[in-house]
């Protein structure tokens, strides 16, 4: 069991995560663990994982969760740095509001309502607005391979299809003239996938990749010139 599960298990309101989860959670947020960040999680339901983050992040983050759930709005808690925004996440009028209010987010976690145009929406909106250096996560992801939420294998308009989509964006400098460098390959630390959860590191990419010949030709095999 890692440290991060064990913290987890603290938390004093039922909710339900997938068990792998905690160890994905542990490796990419416990560095911002006590720093001022802000922390945003669309999905609040009972409140149970907006307390467990109050908890594991510390007192100087700020928690802002968003439900599309009026009751939700009763987990605000402005005293303790948690906020709760009503809205939806497949509306862009509600993240260009959320946006002038938060004008800075350093991690997202996506455990709404699961269903891929949601989660793509999402990403679409709030990923240029996380701050250099910050995270964006989306889980349950494994809902692109669901039936009742529209997925299945390769289906075109999954998140998980838009994922992988994003791999080749961030390829982009090495495609000839076939994709051009988007935003996201301006800004894409890297893309990591696991079960069910995908996680994009937010990088400014200054300028295109080079690599640098050092040292002597071997007599056997040069160096190929198209490196
Ligand atoms: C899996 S629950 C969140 C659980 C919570 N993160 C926890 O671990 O305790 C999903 C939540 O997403 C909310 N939701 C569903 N559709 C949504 C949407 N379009 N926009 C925002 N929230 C949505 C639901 O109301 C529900 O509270």
């Amino acid at each position: 069991m890692t440290a991060g599960y064990r913290r987890c298990l603290s938390t004093l309101i039922a909710h339900t995560k997938w068990v792998h989860y905690f160890s994905i959670y542990e490796k990419w947020f416990s560095p911002y663990r006590g720093k001022e960040i802000v922390f945003v999680e669309i999905g609040v339901q009972n409140g149970g994982s907006i307390q467990m983050w109050r908890d594991y992040f510390g007192k100087n983050a700020k928690i802002v969760g968003v439900d599309i759930e009026a009751a939700c709005k009763q987990f605000e808690d402005a005293d303790n740095n948690i906020f709760i925004e009503i809205g939806s996440q497949d509306d862009p009028e509600f993240w260009h509001a959320f946006k002038q209010k938060y004008p800075r987010v350093d991690i997202l976690l996506d455990d709404g309502g699961h269903m891929s145009n949601q989660q793509i929406t999402t990403f679409r909106e709030m990923f240029p607005h996380i701050k250099d250096g910050g995270l964006y996560m989306c889980e349950d992801c494994h809902a692109s391979y669901w039936k009742p939420y529209g997925g299945g294998v390769h289906k075109p308009d999954s998140f998980i299809e838009f994922t992988k989509k994003l791999v080749d964006e961030l390829n982009a400098f090495h495609t000839g003239d076939e994709l051009k460098p988007t935003y996201n390959t301006l800004n894409m630390g890297g893309i990591h996938f696991y079960d069910s959860i995908v996680v994009v590191e937010k990088k400014q990419i200054p300028f295109a990749p080079f690599n640098l010949r050092i040292g002597k030709d071997a007599a056997i095999a040069p160096f190929p010139d198209v490196l």
